[in-house]
């Protein structure tokens, strides 16, 4: 086979990984695909910049058409994020018969369809591992490692930002601020975290997990989204009496035919495989009806770990070529998407509550619950915070998300709440 040509859009932390994999693995990369493999053109905005750094200036482009009308470049590897522009050239590309690879998620959890079927129908590839946490092999552990079994729970701690943060704030009670600009100042976060704290980063690498694994077309407005800015360093040390760990965690559950798909600040059990997770690692759960469950971890950003997974979907494409089979992985989803309603979605709750300090408060509190069905697993008794206001720790059991949200709503109007302080839902240590 002749030598294979890339064209790179993008030369920041994961393009410049690319290339530090690609130059130090020629070795490897020739035993594997049979051929040499070069970086021919960079897409980048200030070439000055680059070249100034090291990089060698007559790589380096301004113009996009130079490598997407260039017939010598096989594949385009994809690592200057964005969205409708970037689809544009995606596009293009497919049109021009060349492969992609692309660590980009938002691209691929609001026009992964589309690209795919493009793709397809032009004979290439379109391999995106690094688009979900990172360096971990998640998607193709989902797509064929575990592609004889129904796969029923995917739970990820999926951004490394928000995971960095909570485990600051529960290991040292840093205050959110601080460790927010740490994580920036380290490089997880993206250039605008708003994405990481609102939890839209983790939803719509979510999205690409629910569909990769149920076989059917999720969408982002299909996911309920909420990020950690609410939570308090009260929360998590009320959580930890519990047995609790704070996770920003995306669930993905299928029951019979129906699927839910959300991310929220979320209390584990101390015994579930996730609660160990710290810092700015990733790690993603996946409960299959035969295999049971299975956990995957690791980096879920950075350079070389993000630049891993790109380079391992290079040489699955670069395979594919040499067979002469590119295109035909792409497989579309099998099923046609059923949503649950919320009163088909099921969990545990923790609720803590600032209500009057007087006589039969807590037997409305809890003669409300029971008329919703919905009973305790534990209760915290807590000292009075201020001059005639108690609190109140609540975690119930498994009760449906209606049912739950109907009882906030007519704890609201009792006289005697004050204020429902926080509200988040409860995971247990295994299976459900
Ligand atoms: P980055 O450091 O900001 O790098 C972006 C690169 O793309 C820069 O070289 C930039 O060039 C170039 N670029 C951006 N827009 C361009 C445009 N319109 N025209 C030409 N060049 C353009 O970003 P990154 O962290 O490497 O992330 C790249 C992608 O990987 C994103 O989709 C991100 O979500 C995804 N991802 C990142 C990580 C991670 O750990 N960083 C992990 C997983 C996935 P200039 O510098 O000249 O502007
Ligand atoms: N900002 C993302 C995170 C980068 O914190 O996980 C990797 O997608």
């Amino acid at each position: 086979m002749k030598e294979i040509s890339i064209g790179l859009l993008g030369l920041g932390t994961v393009g410049s990984g690319v290339v530090k994999i690609i130059e130090n693995h020629q070795d490897k990369l020739m035993h594997q695909v049979g051929c040499p493999v070069k970086v021919k053109k960079v897409l980048v905005r200030d070439i000055k910049k680059y070249s100034e750094n090291g990089f060698q200036a007559s790589l380096l482009t301004t113009d996009v058409d130079e490598i997407l009308n260039d017939p010598e470049i096989d594949i385009i590897v994809e690592v200057m994020g964005g969205i409708e522009q970037t689809r544009e050239y995606l596009l293009q590309a497919f049109h021009n018969k060349k492969h992609v690879v692309t660590a980009n998620k938002d691209l691929m959890a609001l026009h992964g369809g589309e690209l795919l079927k493009t793709a397809s129908e032009n004979n290439c590839d379109l391999f995106f591992e690094a688009s979900v946490a990172g360096g971990i092999p998640i998607l193709r552990s989902i797509t064929e490692g575990l592609s004889s079994d129904k796969i029923v729970n995917i739970m990820g701690i999926v951004n490394g930002t928000t995971n960095f943060i909570l485990t600051k704030m529960s290991q040292n009670g840093a205050a959110y601020e601080e460790v927010l600009k740490q994580a920036q100042e380290l490089g997880f976060a993206e250039a605008d975290p708003t994405s990481d704290v609102e939890g839209l980063d983790a939803a719509r690498k979510m999205v690409i997990l629910a569909t990769l694994g149920f076989s059917m077309e999720v969408n982002l407005e299909d996911v309920s989204v909420q990020g950690i800015t609410g939570v308090t360093e009260e929360d998590i040390q009320y959580g930890k009496q519990l047995g609790y760990t704070m996770k920003l965690i995306g669930i993905a559950k299928l029951d019979g035919d129906k699927v839910e798909v959300s991310v929220q600040p979320t209390f584990l059990a101390d015994t579930h495989p996730l609660a160990s997770v710290q810092n700015e690692y990733n790690a993603v759960y996946v409960c299959g009806e035969a295999v049971g469950e299975t956990m995957f971890y690791g980096p879920g950003a950075g350079s070389l770990p993000t630049a891993t997974s790109i380079v391992a979907d290079l040489v699955a494409v670069m395979k594919n070529i040499r067979s002469g089979v590119n295109g035909i992985s792409n497989i579309a989803p099998q099923y046609p998407k059923q949503l649950k309603t919320a009163d088909e979605m099921f969990s545990k709750y923790f609720l803590r509550l600032h209500v009057a300090d007087e006589a039969g408060v807590f037997a409305k509190i809890t003669s409300l619950f029971a008329e919703h069905g919905i009973s305790f697993e534990k209760i915290l008794q807590l000292p009075v915070v201020k001059r005639e206001v108690a609190e109140i720790v609540l975690v119930t059991h498994h009760a449906s998300k209606q049912a739950y949200e109907d009882v906030l709503v007519q704890l609201n109007d009792l006289s005697s709440v004050k204020q429902i302080k926080s509200s988040y839902r409860v995971e247990r240590g295994s299976i459900q």
